[in-house]
């Protein structure tokens, strides 16, 4: 059996560079790598040896061989020192999670904590903004019977604050936004995929684990997107679009065909000018829809990124490949999309935006435009129920500074949660059927179904999807 198969056997996907075997879902694409491959040579400093031969204790000293290991397997020449401040993905408390929570114990235990203090992703449910009926609730606590301990455990290790966990954590309002440069062991796919893009910083695609022994030692194994040469851009991507796509669908596009490698988007600052708040949930949702649609853990974007504001074309690895993408292309990969809801053409039980969390501007704008159609068809509740996903930090400062807007919708029945819409749909209850959503990354690991952003605003207002919706 070739390598190839035994990886499709395995579920494994295959990238589109002719010569790679693996695709690592690191970001990391390693052409030609094979089992037999001899390991590198990882150097450590004095004072890293020192942990790996145990003279810091014997749980660090675990740790550190775990972080060897792991680095050697992907080629790393050495480990680097972390600046920013840790990001974490396990959020949610479940049988399947109590074998790493056994690890986090031990690291507890031995009173060791991350560099800095850390934020998590979000929560898999949010009983006060979105909560689900008694029966259901029953299951809800029998599947996440760790959350208590999860959190329990985290605050030991160095969570910021209870109140930490969202998956856009690099958002003002957050704080955790590393600087260009910082080199991270984050495991979020698209804080990884918009910080090491829109920001400049330096991260893998770390497996979940991996990123609180990175965290607790300070320190990440160099190769791949922590590299020059790991950063240059395997595709040249040519946007000849008719008007401004939207993020979803060209990150799709773009995430199912370069599936873990790197792409430089060229066409675009024609519609985004460079990386603001306004542009913020353009990029993050583009960059979600990549990571998520594909692997990818880094793009470029011409003349908006900051690499590629400074470096250009430079940053194109020699023999890239071109993919165009125009309205035609788009439209191709729309169409490709499969319908899962179980009544195909039933009415959807709740429509759910933001996955990743929404920004301050996008809560804002998504709030007026509810309020906007609402008041124009003389309604006073909305036709399904909605909701609208971000942090805590983000919910309290668009309350704040837009209490009209927010009291109408709470009036609307529209909710503002704080737990992450796609564990919340892949949690086995009932009410989890028929979700409407603004999300490539819902859609793909759940069986939401993704509709734009016309349509889902006739739909919160009438509880009906428009006729040509598809
Ligand atoms: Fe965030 Fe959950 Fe979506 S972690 S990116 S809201 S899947």
């Amino acid at each position: 059996m070739t390598e190839r198969t035994a990886t499709h056997q395995l579920g494994g996907q295959i990238g589109t560079d002719p010569n790679f075997t693996h695709a690592t879902h690191t970001g990391h694409s390693k052409a030609n790598a094979k089992h037999s491959d001899a390991q590198p040579e990882l150097k450590l400093t004095a004072a890293e040896q020192e942990i790996f031969d145990g003279k810091k204790g014997d749980v660090l000293q675990k740790a550190m061989k775990t972080v060897v290991a792991y680095g050697q397997l992907f080629g790393a020449d050495k480990l680097v020192d972390l600046g920013g401040a840790p990001h974490l993905a396990v959020s949610w408390g479940s049988d399947g999670i109590a074998p790493l929570l056994d690890i986090y114990d031990k690291l507890a235990a031995a009173g060791l904590k991350t560099y800095k203090p850390f934020t998590a992703n979000p929560k898999p449910m949010d009983p006060e903004n979105l909560p689900v009926s008694k029966e259901e609730q029953a299951v809800v606590d029998k599947v996440y019977n760790q959350m208590d301990r999860l959190q329990d455990l985290n605050l030991k290790l160095g969570m910021r604050s209870k109140d930490d966990w969202s998956c856009a954590c690099y958002l003002p309002e957050m704080g955790n936004t590393p600087a260009r440069g910082d080199n991270l062991a984050w495991s979020e796919s698209s804080a990884i995929n918009y910080s090491n893009s829109a920001l400049g910083a330096r991260t893998n695609r770390n497996s979940m684990g991996i990123d609180m022994l990175c965290n607790i030692l300070g320190k990440a194994p160099r190769f791949g997107l922590l590299t020059d040469e790991g950063r240059k851009a395997k595709w040249l991507i040519d946007v000849k679009t008719t008007k401004q796509p939207h993020p979803e669908m060209i990150g799709s596009a773009i995430g199912l065909k370069v599936m873990e490698d790197v792409p430089y988007i060229a066409g675009m600052d024609r519609f985004i000018k460079g990386v603001t708040e306004e542009t913020s949930g353009y990029l993050k949702d583009l960059g979600a829809a990549t990571a998520s649609n594909g692997a990818v853990g880094l793009y470029h974007m011409e003349g908006v990124t900051p690499e590629a504001v400074d470096h250009g074309r430079d940053l194109l690895a020699e023999g890239y490949q071109t993919y165009t993408i125009d309205d035609a292309e788009l439209e191709r990969i729309y169409n490709s999309y499969p319908n899962l809801w179980k009544d195909k053409q039933g009415t959807p039980q709740r429509v759910f935006l933001g996955c990743p969390h929404m920004t301050y501007s996008q809560m804002k704008e998504w709030g007026e435009r509810i309020v906007t159609a609402m008041e124009k068809a003389g309604k006073d509740k909305v036709g399904v129920p909605t909701y609208m996903f971000g942090s805590i930090y983000v919910k309290k400062a668009f309350e704040e500074k837009n209490a009209d807007t927010a009291k109408k919708l709470k009036g609307y029945g529209v909710s503002i949660p704080i737990n992450c819409p796609m564990m919340w749909c892949s949690t086995p209850i009932e009410g989890a059927e028929l979700v409407a959503t603004n999300s490539n990354k819902t859609r793909v690991y759940t069986t939401a179904r993704f509709f734009f952003d016309d349509e889902l605003t006739e739909l919160i207002v009438t509880g009906q999807l428009p006729k040509d919706a598809r």
